[in-house]
This record gives C-alpha cells, sequence and structure tokens, in this order.
C-alpha cells in the first residue's frame, strides 16, 4: 500500500494504477464499516484509493471536531488488511488551499434531518466530497449507509455536477448486539454504549411492527423512540419517518408504494449517534 499526502503525490500514484479505481473517503480512525468499504471497492476496481481526512467545514461544533477521534497508525494498518492501494492522507491546505473560495451546497435534501440540526453540515460535505472526488477522478465512490442522508446529498451532487463517478451505497456494519459502528462510539463510556444499544433495538422494534402491517406514522414512531425516551442517559435529535428516496416527511399513514426511511439521532452525552433502516412493502 502506498501512502501519499499532496494532490500531486496522490496523482503521481494514480498516473500508472489500472483502472477501474474505486474510492472510499472517511474521516479515519477506521473500523469494520470502513474496511466493508474497501473490501468492496477492492472486490469491483483494479486499484482502490482510500482518503482520511478530518475535514473542519462540516463540523457546525467546533468541540466536536477537535474531540474526534484519530488513529493515523491504527489506520494504515486497517486500510492495508482492507485491500487499500492506495492510502491518501492530505493535509487541510491540500484540500483548502490558500484563498479558496468555493463552496458547494446542495438544497432542498438537506432541509431536514442532520440539515436541519447541523446547520452548514451539508455544505461542509459536499463541498469537500465534491474536491475529493475532483482530485481522485476515481470510476466507483462508495459510501455508508449508515449516513442515509449523506448518500442522497452526494448522489445528487455527482448527478448534478455531471461528475463520471458511480456513487454505491454500502450497508451499515453492527455490532454483534446491533450498535451501528461508528468512530463516534469510542467516545462513549461503558454505560452510555449500553444506553446506546436502545437506538437499534428502536429501529428493530419499527422494523416488526411495520412487517405485521402496521402503517401508521405514529405508531411506528412510537416503536422506535419509546426505549430511547425512557434511557435518562439518551436525549433524542431526531426521529422521523421520510420518503426514502426525496427525504419528503411521510403523511400519518405509509403508504406501500414506496420505501420509507426511519432515521434518527440522539444525544450520549455529547456524542452524538444517528443510524436509520428502511422499510418497504415486500
Ligand atoms: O462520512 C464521512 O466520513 C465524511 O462525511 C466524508 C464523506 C468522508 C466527508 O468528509
Amino acid at each position: 500500500m502506498k501512502i501519499v499526502r499532496t494532490v500531486a503525490e496522490l496523482r503521481d500514484a494514480l498516473a500508472d494504477a489500472p483502472r477501474p479505481v474505486g474510492f472510499a473517503p472517511t474521516m479515519g480512525f477506521l473500523h469494520a464499516g470502513h474496511q466493508r468499504l474497501f473490501r468492496r471497492s477492492a472486490s469491483e476496481c483494479a486499484t482502490t484509493v482510500a482518503s482520511v481526512f478530518v475535514n473542519p467545514t462540516q463540523f457546525n461544533d467546533p468541540d466536536d471536531l477537535l474531540s474526534y477521534p484519530r488513529d493515523a497508525e491504527g489506520d494504515t494498518k486497517r486500510a492495508a488488511q482492507a485491500g487499500v492501494d492506495i492510502l491518501w492522507m492530505p493535509a487541510e491546505s491540500d484540500i483548502y488551499p490558500a484563498g479558496n473560495a468555493t463552496t458547494v451546497s446542495v438544497s432542498g435534501l438537506t432541509d431536514r434531518l442532520c440539515g436541519a440540526s447541523r446547520p452548514g453540515h451539508f455544505d461542509g460535505v459536499a463541498t469537500v466530497v465534491a474536491r475529493l472526488l475532483a482530485a481522485v477522478l476515481p470510476d466507483n465512490a462508495y459510501f455508508g449507509e449508515k449516513d442515509f442522508q449523506q448518500l442522497a446529498v452526494i448522489r445528487r451532487l455527482v448527478a448534478d455536477l455531471l461528475l463520471p463517478v458511480t456513487i454505491v451505497g454500502v450497508p451499515t456494519v453492527r455490532e454483534p448486539d446491533g450498535l451501528a459502528l461508528s468512530s463516534r462510539n469510542s467516545r462513549l463510556s461503558l454505560e452510555q454504549r449500553a444506553a446506546a444499544l436502545a437506538i437499534s433495538t428502536g429501529l428493530k422494534a419499527l422494523q416488526d411492527e411495520w412487517e405485521q402491517g402496521v402503517r401508521s406514522a405514529g405508531s411506528l414512531r412510537k416503536a422506535l423512540t419509546e426505549a430511547i425516551d425512557t434511557n435518562p442517559l439518551l436525549t433524542i435529535d431526531y426521529a422521523e419517518i421520510v420518503d426514502a428516496a426525496t427525504l419528503e416527511p411521510s403523511g400519518e399513514i405509509l403508504t406501500d408504494n414506496r420505501a420509507w426511511l426511519a432515521a434518527v439521532a440522539v444525544f450520549c452525552g455529547e456524542v452524538r449517534l444517528i443510524d436509520n433502516c428502511v422499510v418497504e412493502a415486500a
């Protein structure tokens, strides 16, 4: 595995790399969820590039940026283990060169869910992803479905900017007990870790109700939030059921002719965790 820092080094490494090129951008502190992205790319592409860059522009809370976990050494090992050929670890000035003045903003899809509770977050994500894609020029780019809204925003961005890259969504990796893997889980105390399980348990309860034929948005939302609401260590930021394609809110009765996204964000102390599931009629 080659490690590169600057855009010039990256382009040099890519010049004679076999295509197709797959790319998985990350913010590091790599875990099995990221490794699933890398392995998927390695199984579909001749060259796999991963980036590790903690993007300051997508943090609306400066403390969250400061406390975001980092582990360059562990990341290097985990990337190599999971089939990455080129690991790109740029500095901030490589991605945001002096005098840079361009922001990419995707409207509509970013109005709700994480967009509503983290103002400016998706402008930061769209801006960095556009820059990363422009530097790597991959054939495929891989993103986790845990960040479902992010994936929708990136699909819109790529379509709107006519970027010739195929965006691939990769299913969430979970701990054996159901908790979605996240770099932020490392910041949970043992007690908080146990409490956080209510998030995936709630989503499972919602899925069970859906499978039993429940179509009332209120009842499904209640199944999702009950165990979270009753836990004193957890505070719901949002828990919503929206159209999985448009992210528009559902009406009171969910119809069987489309897929619905149940998306939830929860504060566990200072740590904000997100998770989701999609339900649709068989
Ligand atoms: O999902 C992430 O880790 C980040 O939002 C991304 C896509 C790497 C952009 O910084």
